[in-house]
């Protein structure tokens, strides 16, 4: 029987992460702060990605304790999207998204020619703590995705490590802007989560690492000092958009109420680029042409099998994905620990019931 630690520990990337200085040039970060400001208001990534603290703390590698509200997770965090599936959402997007250095990052770092560029994102915070011990990224698997599957199977699927060879092989580059305060680094673990750490410390502007964040445990570190973290009136609902007083300037908003104005500077953008690649024109063609995709059914038969292989007496659930019962089955059965070692200069905060 495998423990939470060991499934953590089994957490190594395919290769080295790589970090990179002056990842866009002028132009593409103006682009991409253009498409910021032309989008929709955007959510927290809390109140974005789960629906409940067990969500939350399956996929960021905690233990689902008793008692622990999503509410203890409120921090002034927002993400959005600014291309998805290879399409771009803005004119100001797509020098990055389309980005030939960055595919050829992907390729590099794959040892493959066959890439497309995938995704694009952002999270964008005012200073605030981390309480994130470390966590991987949602993945991928041929057929199943965030669009079609639950955060928390998708995650548990990982931690099972029995869908390995059906997991999409992504890179991402990740890029922070982040040169207020020298707290507010990167912290990520390329040799497991039982490891040593490694870091990119703030201050950091345009710099960005190539990784394969799906297999590997990072995290934001806090940004700015404990004076500085929060912003009153921080609810679910609040959203983040341009300040429509100022041409350069942000603000964050809880229904009619502006809660907070901000400079560029005075807030950490992270932008998320995502390239999925192939091993080879007959991996690509297994993929798109859905040869040998997963499906619910088949995820679902395979845990199954599994857990009674580990003398876990459990009965076929009608609904397995609105069933809360097999669901907080999965979530305790492939559990997942965290990493055990810190940087000193930035510590984790965890929530306590
Ligand atoms: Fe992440």
């Amino acid at each position: 029987m495998i423990n939470p630690d060991q499934r953590a520990a089994a957490f190594i990337p395919s290769a080295p992460p790589v970090v990179m200085d002056d990842v866009y040039t002028p132009d593409q970060i103006d682009g991409l702060l253009d498409a910021v400001r032309a989008g929709p208001p955007r959510r927290l990534l809390t109140a974005e990605l789960f629906s409940s603290a067990e969500e939350l703390m399956i996929a960021t590698s905690g233990s689902v304790a008793e008692g622990v509200t999503l509410d203890q997770f409120l921090d002034p965090m927002f993400r959005g999207d600014l291309g998805q599936h290879g399409a771009s959402f803005h004119p100001g997007a797509d020098a990055v998204l389309y980005n030939e250095k960055l595919l050829n990052w992907a390729r590099r770092y794959r040892k493959t020619d066959y890439v497309c560029a995938r995704q694009l994102h952002f999270n964008v915070a005012s200073p605030m703590k981390c309480q994130d011990p470390g966590h991987y990224d949602s993945p991928s698997f041929r057929g199943l995705s965030h669009t079609n599957t639950p955060i928390w199977l998708l995650s548990v699927m990982a931690n099972s490590r029995l869908f390995e060879e059906y997991k999409s092989k992504l890179v991402a580059v990740v890029t922070w802007f982040w040169r207020t305060s020298d707290q507010g680094g990167f912290t990520y673990w390329p040799d497991g989560a039982d490891k040593a750490p490694q870091r990119i410390a703030a201050p950091l502007w345009n710099r960005g690492i190539v990784a394969e964040n799906e297999s590997m445990f990072h995290r934001g570190e806090s940004i700015g000092t404990p004076d500085q973290w929060g912003v009153p009136g921080l609810t679910f609902d609040s959203v983040f958009e341009g300040d429509p007083d100022s041409a350069s300037g942000w603000r964050m908003r809880s229904g009619d109420t502006v809660i907070g104005r901000f400079a560029t500077e005075e807030l950490r953008w992270l932008f998320h680029w995502t390239a999925l690649t192939f091993t080879d024109y007959q991996d690509f063609k297994r993929h798109v042409d859905h040869l040998d995709d997963l499906t619910h059914e088949r995820v679902i038969d395979t845990l199954l099998r599994d857990l009674r292989g580990q003398g876990i007496g459990i009965a076929t659930p009608s609904d397995p994905l609105h069933d809360e019962e097999f669901k907080m089955t999965l979530l305790r059965n492939y559990a997942i620990g965290s990493p055990k070692i810190y940087p000193p200069e930035a510590p984790v905060y965890r929530a306590a019931a």
